[in-house]
Parts: structure tokens; sequence; C-alpha cells
């Protein structure tokens, strides 16, 4: 299986990403807790350098608890601030004004000494497409925001969105392209669904997703769907196929509905919460 993102669009975003990381103080990025390494694109590294970092674990509530808290130690291990969020549910979001402000406690600082007082942070949502951008940005400023700039007489420029007298964010998402040079990564991304499912055999896939399941959480399939244990994931599917009368022309298991309903179930935490990679030791 193959994964690719054109490179048009990554110039693009590349670009955009550049113009605007000049104008703020804080980079405020988006991983999905489920993937925190596969959906990070380290590039954001030498764009972000000498920017305050905030590394936001997204959709926390579909990854296991457990390893939310050893991504969040590993990050802050190399320095970032970082914090869990579900944007969805708001769960987390309260906390994140006081963590932009400590992020950015070194350049208060500095404003401070210079004679620079309540000049307000200006901070940036990156991301990977899908990964929850506009949704945290819309449970971060909710109904209190306040447009900043666009006004008249003010040549046409980035809309800021004020969340209190001291920060103040772009409300343009930057968007980072995934690393689909490294094949297991976009394996995991398609399995979260972060790929367009158009692109991708949903049969082939989801097997792969069978496969993955089986030795990183066993039984748990067999148990979710009452099939007996599998070996082969054509097989698997093929219960599960069954377990869901999937059917066409009235007798037929049809593995294609049952592969989309896999993918779906696993997206959406029906099927329990899942962390599909851990820190590196
Ligand atoms: P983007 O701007 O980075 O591209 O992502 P966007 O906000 O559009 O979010 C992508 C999908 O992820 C949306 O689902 C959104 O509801 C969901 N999402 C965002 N944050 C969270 C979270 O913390 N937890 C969970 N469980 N889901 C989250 P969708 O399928 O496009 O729509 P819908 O399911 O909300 O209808």
């Amino acid at each position: 299986m193959h994964f690719q993102w054109y490179p048009g669009h990554m110039t693009k975003a590349r670009r955009m990403m550049q113009e605007n990381i000049k104008l703020i103080d804080l980079v405020i990025e988006l991983v999905d807790a489920r993937v925190p390494m596969s959906s990070r694109n380290p590039d954001i590294d030498e764009l972000g350098k000498g920017k305050a970092r905030l590394i936001l674990l997204n959709k926390a509530d579909l990854a296991e608890e457990r390893m939310n808290d050893e991504w969040l130690a590993y990050f802050k291990g190399k320095g970032f601030s970082a914090v869990k969020v579900n944007s969805k549910k708001g769960g987390g979001i309260k906390s994140i004004q006081g963590v932009i402000q400590e992020a950015c406690k070194e350049k208060t600082e500095r404003d401070r000494k210079r004679g620079i007082l309540n000049r307000p942070v200006r901070a940036m949502v990156v991301g990977i497409p899908n990964v929850g951008k506009s949704t945290f940005i819309n449970a971060l400023a909710g109904k209190a925001c306040a447009k900043t700039g666009n006004k008249p007489g003010v040549t046409k420029g980035k809309q800021w969105i004020r969340l209190n007298r001291s920060v103040e964010l772009l409300d343009t998402p930057g968007i980072l392209w995934p690393k689909f040079e490294d094949q297991t990564a976009g394996m995991r991304l398609a399995f979260i669904g972060s790929i367009k499912d158009e692109i991708l055999q949903t049969e082939e896939l989801a097997a792969e997703l069978m496969k993955f399941m089986n030795s990183a959480y066993p039984g748990v399939l067999e148990e979710k769907y009452g099939i007996p244990a599998f070996e082969d994931p054509y097989e698997g599917l093929k219960s599960i196929a069954e377990s869901r009368h999937c059917l066409v022309r009235g007798s037929e298991l049809d593995t294609e509905k049952a592969a989309a309903i896999l993918l779906d179930e696993f997206r959406n935490g029906k099927l329990g919460r899942f962390t599909l990679e851990a820190p590196e030791a």
C-alpha cells in the first residue's frame, strides 16, 4: 500500500507556514493522541525555531489514558509544554490559557526587561489535516472571541482572535504535511482515518488493522464482534461480515462492508480506546 501527498500541496503549506510563523511567539502543535509520533511532522522543529512550543495531544478521549500520560511525560522530557485535550467535548480546554502563559514565560520576561508591558502573546495552531485544528480553535475561542484586524481603514491582513488581554490566536491554522515517506506512519494515519479512504483499498487496510489489533490488543476484536480467534486477517473479516450480517445477493459474505464497519468503529472509539505507538525508550 502506498500513501501520497501532492508536492504542490506541501510547497504551498510550507510557504504559508513560513510567512505566518514570523508573526507569532508560540506554536501550538496538535498531534493525534493515538499516533503522537506519526501525526507529527518534524519539519516544524526547524520552522518553529526560536518560538515557544506547546504540544497538544488531541483526541485524547480515543487513546489509552495510560499511554496519554506516557506521551505527555515524553514530550515534556524533550522540553515542550504538553497537555492532553478533547477538543470535541471541551476536555482540557479550560487549562489552555494558563498553559499558554506558562509556555511563553521567558518571552514575557524578556519583554518586561525591555520595558514592554502588556503586549499580548501571539499564537498559531498547526497540525496535519484532520487532527482537529478547527475544532480546537472553536473550542478555545468559543463565543467570547473578539476578532481583531481587518478594521476599516486597515489593510486587509491576518485575523487575530483575542482570547483574553494577554493572548491572541491566528484564526487560520497552519497545515503540516504528513510524513508519507515513512510507510508505517502512513499506515497508522490511514487506520485513524486521517487519509481519505477514496485513495485506499478498504479491505486491504482493514486487513492490516486486523493484523495490528491481533498483535497489539489480542482478543479485543473477537470480544467486540463475537467472532472466533483468527490468524488470517481476511478470515477475521469474513467472521465480522457474518456476525454483522453483511451479505451481498442475500447469501455471500460482504467483506467490503465488514471492512468499512471495522474501520469506522475503530476510528470513532466504538471498539475502545487505542494507542498505536509508544514513545521510544
Ligand atoms: P482539522 O481542522 O485539523 O482538519 O480537523 P477538524 O477540526 O476538522 O476535525 C477533524 C475531525 O476530528 C472532526 O470529525 C472532529 O469532530 C474530530 N475531532 C476533533 N477533535 C476531537 C477530539 O478531541 N476528540 C474526538 N473524538 N474527535 C475530535 P468529523 O468526522 O469531521 O466530524 P464529526 O464526527 O464531528 O461530525
